[in-house]
């Protein structure tokens, strides 16, 4: 079983959690002010853990409640057990798993699930980007002022409030509209569908991006930093978009 395969079989099996738990208690706990975890969050990452180290014991991981995992291995698992935990907690319908695969530094493959539409959006390194199997192509909007923007707001927005809200206020004049979906995974993966036609966020962590990175650029997005310049998952800055719009949009970020 390729590396892909098991990522989305585990992804399969982890939304089987969080659709179990969805209307149970989900014994919710506070690792912030605002930043919630409930046992949905620690079964799934539990079990996407134990089915890839039963498969391949001497890889390393990432994963966002447990952290680093025997680190060092050429290849390195990123893991989101759960992705919009917030809208999970109160029942908004707009979550997902997100797992990706990091060879030698480079992301190789990504699948994000949404178990409340069963959508399983995937990709592999130059194989394309699909949701339930069909092929996802970014969206041909060419104007920021014709655009649907998605963006999310860190836990820790307090700190950089001005910026953050700047950001939101410059980027509502300049488009059509602005949502906040609140799972960047799926924000991704929304731009990849051509639902929406940019996505900029501050401070998302790895196991946030990864897959959705892969995702995106394999349906023809184009992912960097503020400034235009080349994307890591490690980078605390992320505007993804349709490729159009993303001299725009990087525009507006310039803009003081
Ligand atoms: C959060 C979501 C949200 C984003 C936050 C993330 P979590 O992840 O992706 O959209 O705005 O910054 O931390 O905590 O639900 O896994
Ligand atoms: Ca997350
Ligand atoms: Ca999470």
């Amino acid at each position: 079983m390729d590396y892909l395969e098991t990522a989305i079989d585990l992804c399969r099996a982890a939304g089987d959690i969080l659709n179990y738990y969805a209307d149970r208690e989900k014994l919710v706990e506070y690792k912030g002010h605002a930043n919630l975890v409930t046992i949905a969050d620690k079964k799934s990452e539990e079990l996407i853990i134990d089915g890839i180290l039963g498969r391949y014991p001497s890889h390393s991981i990432l994963a966002e409640e447990s952290g680093s995992t025997q680190p060092g291995a050429a290849v390195q698992w990123i893991i989101d057990p759960l992705d919009g935990t917030t809208n999970f907690a109160h029942g908004y319908p707009f979550y997902c798993i997100s797992i990706a695969v990091e060879d030698k530094g480079e992301i190789q493959c990504g699948a994000v699930y949404d178990p409340v539409r069963d959508e399983m959006f995937t990709a592999g390194r130059g194989e394309g980007a699909y949701c339930n199997g069909e092929r996802l192509r970014v969206s041909n909007v060419s104007q920021l002022s014709q655009a649907l923007l998605i963006t999310g707001f860190p836990y820790n927005f307090r700190e950089r409030l001005d910026t953050v809200l700047g950001q939101f206020g410059k980027f509502l004049v300049a488009s059509q509209a602005v949502r906040r979906g609140g799972s960047a995974a799926l924000d991704l993966c929304y731009v990849a569908a051509g639902r929406i036609d940019g996505f900029w966020e501050l401070f998302l962590q790895a196991w946030d991006t990864a897959a959705g990175r892969i995702i995106l650029e394999e349906a023809g997005g184009r992912v960097t930093d503020f400034k235009g310049g080349p994307f890591s998952v490690y980078m605390k800055e992320i505007l993804a978009s349709n490729g159009a719009l993303h001299d725009e949009m990087l525009d507006v970020l310039g803009r003081g």
